[in-house]
């Protein structure tokens, strides 16, 4: 369709429809959300946390009723929390029993090269393992690890290979957030399954992935308290986008984005998360009374005047009163300065929408070469990158490894306020748009990625590599 800006994905293939488990068929607010679970290091110093994990496959009740093969760190689909604080460091050794290798990247931090988890940079499956030091060198974040070997990245992140990575600071940790067990992290992403209840991978499936699962459940409830909490979401899906709103269209407060929290909290109806993207929010239930079961929900059309194809995420049950001293202050943070930049760049995504099966996908014309470095960029460097997304149907994003960005302009309008107002990593591109970015390219140097953050395309060839030197 002509009028297709906002689709979110290539068209159906029709061949490829309806097999599997119709996800109208699969009970909901039947599954209870479970909690991530922190996982603790196994050793600490003066400076450093040390913590191990196992890459491994598990059985777990997804949907209810079926046992489905997943991919886990440490048991837990989604992986664990690690807790990390700013200017510790944390060092993680990984190990990979999988039967493919690995590569574990952590999105959004700022990290030497040779623990950024490139697409080459394996662990052999089998047992081999690899030690990742993050410094933490940066202002608190809500990061998240996940696979990043090259072709493999897209199936072994939807067979589960994400985790959560919470980076807290002082200027966090004094504002009086609502915290403990009134902050949760939620990890919402699609899936879809074969009539056994196992995972069905298919690249660049969007259209069949229709079920949505939050924290490894499909459509689960979680109960909360008449007070505020806060939910940092993480979009983990590998293609779809989500604009969450409350069912009953009320306000919540975004209070951050990707590189931690904006200058100031922003009363919204709904916030878009494209794949990668966190968005860090407070509800607060007090409004409702104790009994109500409150939806949040998708509601990105699929294309201009249609509906969501899948609206509904997950069920609060506000089922207790509870006293709460937590606030939002009016203030939340300084956003780092603007350093003038002194190169300007520009890149285009497009990917083939021609066929149900694209055969490629390509920044500024060329498919992802290991051996190629596509950008060279003097150390210490402000720069501004205009990306444009030059399909007419599909929608990309855009990630750059080892820093937090600004969006300066979408569309040749100036970002003031709200999602994009704060320190970025991913930004969002439908059919046609445009946005101007604005890093300064410091602390390390050697070769990066960046890349459209929907894995399909990614694994597809939809990534680059600058050097910092
Ligand atoms: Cu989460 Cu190279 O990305
Ligand atoms: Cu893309």
């Amino acid at each position: 369709t002509g009028a297709g800006v906002l689709l979110l994905s290539a068209p159906p293939s029709s061949a490829a429809a309806a097999v599997g488990i119709d996800p109208g068929s699969i009970a909901k607010y039947v599954l209870k959300m479970p909690v991530l679970p922190d996982l603790r290091p196994h050793g600490a110093s003066i400076t450093t946390d040390y913590y191990r994990m196992t890459m491994e496959e598990a059985y777990r009740e997804v949907i209810p009723g079926f046992q489905t093969k997943v991919n886990t760190y440490n048991g837990h689909f989604p992986g664990p929390v690690i807790n990390a604080w700013s200017g510790r460091r944390v060092v993680i050794t990984q190990t990979n029993r999988l039967g493919v290798p690995t590569s574990v990247h952590l999105h959004g931090a700022h990290v030497p090269s040779s623990s950024d988890g490139g697409p080459m940079d394996l662990i052999a499956p089998g047992g081999g393992t690899k030690t990742y030091t993050y410094p933490n060198k940066q202002a608190h974040a809500n990061l998240w690890f996940h696979d990043h070997a090259h072709h493999l990245e897209s199936e072994t992140v939807f067979r589960g290979l994400t985790g959560t990575y919470l980076l807290r600071d002082e200027v966090e940790a004094r504002l009086g957030l609502p915290s403990g067990q009134y902050d949760i992290p939620l990890s919402v992403r699609d899936a879809r399954f074969d009539d056994s209840g196992q995972f069905l991978f298919q690249m660049d499936d969007f259209f069949n992935r229709q079920v949505v699962l939050t924290n490894g459940k499909a459509w689960p409830y979680f109960e909360v308290a008449a007070r505020k909490y806060r939910f940092r979401i993480f979009n983990t899906a590998n293609l779809r986008s989500f604009q969450f709103a409350l069912a009953d269209n009320s306000p919540f407060t975004l209070i951050g984005t990707d590189g931690g929290l904006l200058a100031a909290p922003y009363t919204t109806q709904s916030v878009l998360l494209s794949p990668g993207e966190r968005a860090d929010i407070v509800i607060d239930f007090s409004r409702y009374p104790v009994g109500t079961e409150l939806e949040l929900r998708n509601i990105i059309p699929q294309a201009p005047g249609t509906p969501p194809d899948v609206s509904q995420v997950l069920q609060f049950r506000v089922t207790r009163t509870e006293r709460d001293h937590s606030v939002v202050p009016a203030k939340l943070r300084t956003l780092p300065a603007l350093p003038p930049a002194t190169v300007e760049r520009s890149f285009s995504l497009l990917m083939d929408e021609s066929s149900p099966e694209p055969a490629w996908a390509y920044i500024n014309g060329k498919e992802y070469d290991p051996d190629r470095v596509d950008t060279t960029i003097a150390y210490d460097t402000t720069e501004i990158w205009t990306v444009t997304n030059a399909n007419k149907i599909a929608p990309h994003n855009f990630h750059i490894h080892l820093v937090q960005f600004r969006v300066l302009e979408r569309n040749g309008v100036a970002v003031t306020e709200g999602a994009e107002s704060g320190l970025k990593d991913t930004v969002f591109l439908r059919a046609g748009e445009t946005v101007k970015l604005q890093a300064t390219f410091t602390g390390y140097r050697g070769v990066y990625l960046y890349h459209c953050h929907l894995f399909d395309h990614a694994s597809m060839g939809m990534m680059a590599q600058m050097e910092v030197v």
